[in-house]
């Protein structure tokens, strides 16, 4: 009676205490979890991070947590209190308890059922919401292509596909555990009438029938509850199981055994050494997509990257990042290979620019200091900001409506693709990085801004910067003090290198075709006329 009394108290006052801790330690533990993971594991295909899987998870395993705590504890020690009262009286404990052993090898076997057909229909769903919310994201290009129709039918076709074979399962399921239920009524009646026996024969007294009663259907109302209870804990269990073993896959490295520190008194000097890389090396008949790189940035130098779309510049600017590690070959650091250098070290002095700016929704302000540590935010003052923003020319006039505390909106949808890139760089560069890569920063500005915002890149560049720049406009890059073309790996045999060519425009000009190609074609270099010699 004590023990039943505790857990009345415990879920009724302590309720509350106890989901906000259990929702707290959820999730930052599903945070811990999503964050350990490097940046190439997030992108790499079929990883299943995403968002949708974790989210359903995420809930499921609040709703099972209140199910095991509140209900199914409580309800279970509910039986057994009654089954070990009734086993004082005999034949009626027995009975009972054959009871509990039918429900609870039942429970296993529809657990296995469950296993079996709801993880897969999960994961259909799971395909179907990612499908939905791709979709929705995405409503420009759906829309603007025609296939708001379309979509809409294929949505609603897989969720009744989907719903169907769900729903057919939870009534196979109610139905089995209902001969489970007559079976428990059955034994009840049977207690009953074996007590009213006893009595009717002078065994028992009167007086040993009523506890006997109350014992009997109290378990019997328990075993009721915890169908519904079991059927809860059961429907939850496969997102939960899912987000799980999503989240426990091993990150593809640990970067707290990664020790290493990088000196940031100058800048680094960054070498690619014989890098190649597979992004799906574990699959049959996978293709490489970078071979045999190398080339050494100096430090302070500026080096550009350039190549035809796909050529693996980006790849080649991740691994630098230790967004993964390459599959063979290494990326140095002052001589010391990435793969043993702390990643919090790297980033200290490290600024990216990514070829899709990645903006916050909060203020202006919130996006350019996001990069820097908790001091360095505090002290920094509104003028170094506004000196950055003048010199990349993110001061839009008029756009700024609040100045830096103007909200730029989800993914900063309250700017131009040209500003957000502009504010991705102010963020990349405010911090005074030593080490800066930077892909295709300015490929949404027209022409003038672009000279601009290349100017302040360059004044800022003149603190003592060493740069990787990839780009596709060459009157970008020009003033990089060397330039290295990347070939399409479609073009290159056997072991030999990626590297087309590495030299300055002048001399690329001369030595590289693609790069020759390449200034043609943007008007920076003319066409050599064929003259055809007459005989
Ligand atoms: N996460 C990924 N998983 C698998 N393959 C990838 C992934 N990211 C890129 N690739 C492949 O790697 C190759 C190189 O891509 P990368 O983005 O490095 O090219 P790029 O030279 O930067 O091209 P662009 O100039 O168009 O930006 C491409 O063939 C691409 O399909
Ligand atoms: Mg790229």
């Amino acid at each position: 009676i004590f023990t039943l009394k505790e857990f009345d108290r415990f879920g009724g006052k302590q309720h509350e205490w106890i989901y906000a801790d259990f929702h707290e330690r959820l999730n930052s533990k599903i945070a811990k979890l999503f964050f350990e993971k490097p940046i190439g594991q997030h992108r790499a295909h079929g990883s299943m991070l995403s968002v949708s899987n974790i989210e359903k998870g995420r809930g499921r395993a609040m709703e099972l947590w209140f199910g095991v705590i509140f209900e199914a504890v409580p309800i279970t020690m509910k039986i057994i209190v009654s089954i070990v009262a009734l086993l004082f009286c005999g034949i009626p404990g027995l009975i009972m308890s054959l009871v509990l052993v039918v429900y609870l090898v039942t429970s296993l076997y529809l657990n296995l059922r469950v296993i079996q057909d709801c993880t897969k229909i999960d994961s259909d769903l799971r395909k179907i919401n990612r499908h939905f919310s791709e979709r929705m994201d995405g409503i420009e290009k759906v829309k603007i292509s025609g296939k708001a129709h379309e979509e809409l039918s294929f949505i609603s076709r897989n969720y009744k596909d989907v719903s169907t074979r769900d729903r057919d399962f939870w009534v196979w399921y109610i139905s089995f555990s209902r001969w489970r239920s007559r079976f428990a009524i059955f034994s009840l009646s049977f207690v009953l009438a074996y007590g009213a026996w006893q009595v009717w024969n002078g065994v028992w007294t009167l007086g040993i029938l009523f506890p006997v009663f109350t014992w009997a259907s109290m378990a019997y109302d328990n075993f009721w509850q915890i169908s519904s209870v079991e059927r809860k804990i059961q429907f939850n269990m496969p997102s939960v199981r899912s987000m799980i073993k999503v989240l426990t896959i091993e990150p593809w490295f640990r970067t707290e055994n990664r020790i290493e520190q990088v000196n940031w008194s100058l800048p680094p000097i960054i070498s690619f050494k014989e890098i190649s890389h597979n992004y799906n090396q574990k699959e049959k008949g996978s293709k490489p997509v970078l071979r045999n790189v190398s080339f050494e940035i100096n430090s302070g130098e500026k080096i550009a990257l350039v190549g035809m779309s796909g050529a693996g510049k980006s790849t080649l600017s991740y691994l630098a990042l230790q967004f993964m590690d390459p599959s063979s070959g290494s990326v140095l650091v002052n001589g010391v290979d990435l793969r043993t250098i702390s990643t919090e070290s790297l980033l200290v002095g490290t600024g990216y620019v990514s070829q899709h700016a990645m903006i916050f929704d909060g203020t202006l302000r919130d996006n350019l200091v996001y990069g820097l540590d908790e001091n360095s935010r505090k002290i920094v003052t509104d003028e170094h900001l506004w000196q950055v923003m003048k010199l990349l020319k993110i001061d839009f006039g008029l756009r700024l409506t609040n100045g830096l505390n103007t909200i730029v909106g989800k993914n900063g949808m309250k700017l131009s693709g040209g500003q957000k890139q502009r504010v991705a760089i102010g963020s990349a560069l405010i911090k005074n990085p030593k080490f800066v890569v930077i892909d295709e920063a300015t490929s949404h500005l027209d022409s003038t801004t672009e000279q601009l915002v290349q100017t302040g890149i360059n004044e800022f560049f003149r603190q003592g910067v060493t740069a990787l720049i990839i780009a596709h406009r060459l009157s970008t890059i020009k003033k990089c003090d060397k330039i290295v073309v990347l070939k399409p790996i479609s073009e290159v045999k056997g072991n030999e290198s990626q590297i087309e060519a590495i030299g300055t425009f002048q001399e690329l000009v001369k030595s590289s075709k693609t790069f020759r190609n390449f200034a043609i074609s943007q008007g920076m270099l003319r066409r050599k006329k064929k003259v055809k010699i007459e005989s």
